[in-house]
C-alpha cells in the first residue's frame, strides 16, 4: 500500500464543542498520523475558494457560512492508503447514513455541520494540503 497524505478538516460544529482531542484520537487509533495542524478562522471568501467545486449546489452558501462561523483546525494526516483510510474513519457525509463508530456517527449534528472535512483523492489532496500549508510545514 502506499503512504499517501490527505487534508483533513475539523468542522466549526466540532471545534465548539471542544471535540479536536476525541476526533485527533480516532485517526491515530487508525494508524494516520497528524504531521500538520493549525487552528485557523477562515474567512466566507477562504472558505468558497476551498469549497469552490460546489459553488453550483443548493447548499453552497451556507456552507460556506458555516465554515466561516468559527474557527476550524486544518490538518495534514499521511499513512498507508490515508485518503480511503480518513474517508472509512469520517463515516457518510449525511451522519443517519453513517456506520457505527465513525466520526459522523458519534459526532455530526446534521448533513451540513457533520464535523470534519475530508479529501476525495490525490488531486484533490494535494491541492488541499497545498491550500493551507506551506512544504516547511510538512514533517512526516
Ligand atoms: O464532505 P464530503 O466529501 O463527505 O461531502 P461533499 O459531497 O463533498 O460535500 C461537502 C460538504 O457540503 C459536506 O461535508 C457538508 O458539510 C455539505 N453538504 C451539505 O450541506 N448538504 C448536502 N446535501 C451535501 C453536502
Ligand atoms: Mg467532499
Amino acid at each position: 500500500m502506499a503512504t499517501e497524505r490527505t487534508l483533513s478538516i475539523i468542522k466549526p460544529d466540532a471545534t465548539k464543542r471542544n471535540l479536536t482531542g476525541k476526533i485527533n484520537a480516532k485517526f491515530e487509533d487508525a494508524g494516520l498520523r497528524i504531521i500538520a495542524q493549525k487552528r485557523i478562522q477562515l474567512t466566507k471568501a477562504q472558505a468558497g475558494k476551498f469549497y469552490e467545486v460546489h459553488a453550483e449546489r443548493p447548499f453552497y452558501d451556507e456552507l460556506c457560512e458555516f465554515m466561516a462561523s468559527a474557527p476550524v483546525v486544518v490538518q495534514v494526516l499521511e499513512g498507508d492508503n490515508a485518503i480511503a483510510k480518513n474517508r472509512d474513519v469520517m463515516g457518510a457525509t449525511n451522519p443517519a447514513d453513517a456506520a457505527p463508530g465513525t466520526v459522523r456517527a458519534e459526532f455530526a449534528e446534521s448533513v451540513g455541520e457533520n464535523s470534519v472535512h475530508g479529501s476525495d483523492a490525490p488531486e484533490t489532496a494535494a491541492v488541499e494540503i497545498a491550500y493551507f500549508f506551506s512544504g516547511l510545514e510538512l514533517v512526516g
